[in-house]
């Protein structure tokens, strides 16, 4: 089964923020804080050399900074032109403050 990651302290890696990119194992990850629930998606846009945690979190839709394309944080779907691919989607939880995600 894959197993669960062990990304740290969420309050310490959300440093007061609500998007954040991290690498694990050479993969970008992006992490994004919507009332108070974590969601864990890639952190490359699924369209051009982007990192989606460097762009606007608007509800539960990230922007891209590069070219405006927008993904559901909650599935990692892409919800508008110029996208033709959704992200992945990771599963996570909250276990004694630190976040575990669910990546191979
Ligand atoms: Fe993200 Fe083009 S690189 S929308």
């Amino acid at each position: 089964s894959v197993p669960w990651l062990d990304l740290g302290n969420l309050d310490d890696l959300m440093d007061g923020g609500e998007c954040r990119g991290v690498v694990v194992d050479g993969h970008k990850l992006g992490i994004f804080v919507v009332d108070e629930e974590v969601f864990v998606i890639d952190d490359l846009c699924s369209h051009g050399n982007a990192l989606l945690s460097d762009g606007d979190l608007d509800g539960y839709e990230i922007e891209c900074p590069l070219h405006a394309g927008a993904f559901d944080v909650r599935s990692g779907k892409a919800l508008c032109k110029p996208l033709t691919r959704d992200v992945r989607k990771y599963e996570t939880r909250v276990e004694g403050g630190a976040l575990l995600v669910r990546f191979e």
